[in-house]
């Protein structure tokens, strides 16, 4: 008796699929999500592409036991199922240096790869009735129609870029989509953005028509959302209200960030790192609180070899201590010999150069006062919550417009963008008005009181935490 009312239990248990795009910057908060979901209940299916799983297996800890990014979560008795299959590409095949072609695959290729696994796992128990797949993509409302699954979408960026992709008809309207340095007015008609300019846009709406990701974009974000039963941001409310009231007026649409904080990710070991990471903390424990600069430019854009060159010298002429993540490929070349000769000889210990690391582990960390970043999104919601400001040095994609949020919205970064090409004698004075005087010290003012609203809305009672329930009921109403 007790053995079929476990089993009528389980049938009724929620049961997501979920599918990030496989890129770093997307699976972190995709893995985070499944935690927490798992943690209520719910049944996960947790697909990842064969190459990516091959990263992070090869990345892992030496002294680490998991098979799967999830293999610790299980033990702790969350329901997560993990299954991978090929994103259409050869493991073989550089996905960072041909990132045209891979995108035009993900957008051709994977969504068959995808329909042929979801047609395979829809007889499982309990039974699938949710997919929750990454806003990128452009077959969610395809495959969910055809099995019959609500369809989630979850958008891993800020809700200003989603709104500004979500409006492109606007946007080409006014003449301000593909415009590039023609126009300088503001765009002040996008539904609960007050002004941004043409030059803050994410670069894909800057860029000429041909550029494949804006094809991936046009189809996912400004069609396929608009047909998702709900929309859940990594983001959060008290950040972005009136972008976020605007964008509840079109659907239903749940900010829920920072989603790391929710899964209680401190509790569960989680890899999912797509590179190995060099341990920094012994470093690190050398130096005086606050005085070290962390550089990362995150795990997707490239930069040009003279940009490197410069904050190089920059570095050396700041004279502060600093780590700088200097992802293998970075320059979309061959980046040895790169930097300046002797250059590691005379930071000494004053700077330490890795492959990567472990972000939260350094940024967490009270030797570290500051962050030269390129505004990735994760990066920007983890530098926040460890309260260090940010020296802003956006590349592409959203990078762009988060640099509008951090510096000119919430006055916790300040520009290293204002000239281009950057020069090291610039980049040594604003790493100086990043980390000491009144400058500095004002960034950290307005740091804590943004802090202290992401700290609001993680609370039990905050916003985050209302949405996410609120979002559960929701979902559960579409699925009975
Ligand atoms: C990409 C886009 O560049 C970004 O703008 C978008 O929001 C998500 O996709 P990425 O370049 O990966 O992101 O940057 P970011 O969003 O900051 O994510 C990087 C993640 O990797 C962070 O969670 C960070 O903690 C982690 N990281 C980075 C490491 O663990 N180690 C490192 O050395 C560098």
């Amino acid at each position: 008796h007790r053995g079929s009312e476990m089993e009528a239990e389980n049938q009724d248990k929620p049961h997501a699929i979920m599918v990030p795009c496989p890129l770093q910057g997307h699976i972190i908060p995709f893995v985070h999500l499944a935690i927490k979901l798992a943690s209520i209940g719910f049944t996960i299916t947790f697909i990842n592409t064969q190459k990516l799983h091959q990263l992070i297996t090869k990345s892992s800890p030496p002294n680490t036991t998991q098979s799967d990014i999830f293999t610790e979560a299980r033990k702790s008795g969350l329901d997560i199922r993990y299954t991978t299959i090929s994103d259409g590409f050869p493991l073989s095949f550089d996905r960072f240096i041909n990132s045209d072609q891979f995108m035009e695959g993900l957008m051709l290729v994977f969504p068959a790869h995808v329909d042929d696994l979801v047609g395979k796992l829809v007889h499982q128990t309990p039974q699938i009735t949710c997919l929750i797949a990454d806003t990128f993509f452009t077959w969610p409302s395809m495959i969910s129609n055809k099995y019959n699954l609500v369809n989630v979408s979850f958008w891993t960026e800020p809700a200003l870029v989603f709104t500004l992709y979500y409006h492109l008809d606007l946007l080409k309207i006014n003449g301000h989509y593909a415009c590039h340095d023609n126009r300088e007015d503001v765009i002040d008609y996008i539904p609960g953005v007050e002004s941004i300019q043409p030059k803050d846009l994410p670069s894909y709406l800057q860029a000429p028509d041909t550029c494949v990701a804006l094809r991936m974009i046009h189809k996912a974000i400004f069609e396929g959302v608009k047909e998702a039963d709900l929309v859940i941001c990594n983001t959060v409310q008290e950040l972005e209200p009136r972008t976020i009231s605007a964008l509840q007026e079109k659907q239903p649409f749940y900010p829920l960030g920072p989603i790391f904080l929710l899964s209680g990710f401190t509790k569960t070991a989680v890899f999912t790192s797509l590179w190995s990471q060099s341990d920094c903390t012994q470093w690190l424990q050398a130096k005086p609180p606050g005085s070290v600069l962390y550089v990362s430019f995150g795990s997707l854009a490239f930069m040009s070899r003279e940009d490197v060159v410069e904050i190089a010298h920059g570095l050396l002429l700041s004279k502060v201590s600093f780590i700088w993540v200097f992802r293998p490929g970075i320059l979309g070349c061959d980046d040895s010999e790169i930097l300046p000769v002797g250059f590691e000889d005379e930071i000494k210990d004053r700077g330490l150069i890795v492959p990567w690391c472990c972000q939260i582990s350094v940024i967490s960390h009270p030797t570290v006062g500051g962050f030269l970043t390129h505004c990735g999104w994760n990066s920007i919601l983890e530098t926040i919550w460890f309260n260090v400001p940010m020296l802003c040095y956006p590349l592409f994609t959203d990078q762009i417009t988060n640099r509008k949020l951090v510096v000119d919205d919430w006055k916790i970064g300040i520009n290293l963008c204002d000239r281009k090409p950057i020069r090291r004698d610039e980049i040594a004075e604003k790493i100086k008005c990043l980390m000491i005087g009144k400058s500095a010290n004002d960034l950290r003012k307005n740091m804590e009181k943004i802090k202290g609203k992401v700290e609001d809305a993680v609370s039990s009672v905050g916003s985050s935490e209302k949405n996410f329930k609120q979002f559960i009921v929701d979902l559960k109403v579409k699925i009975s």
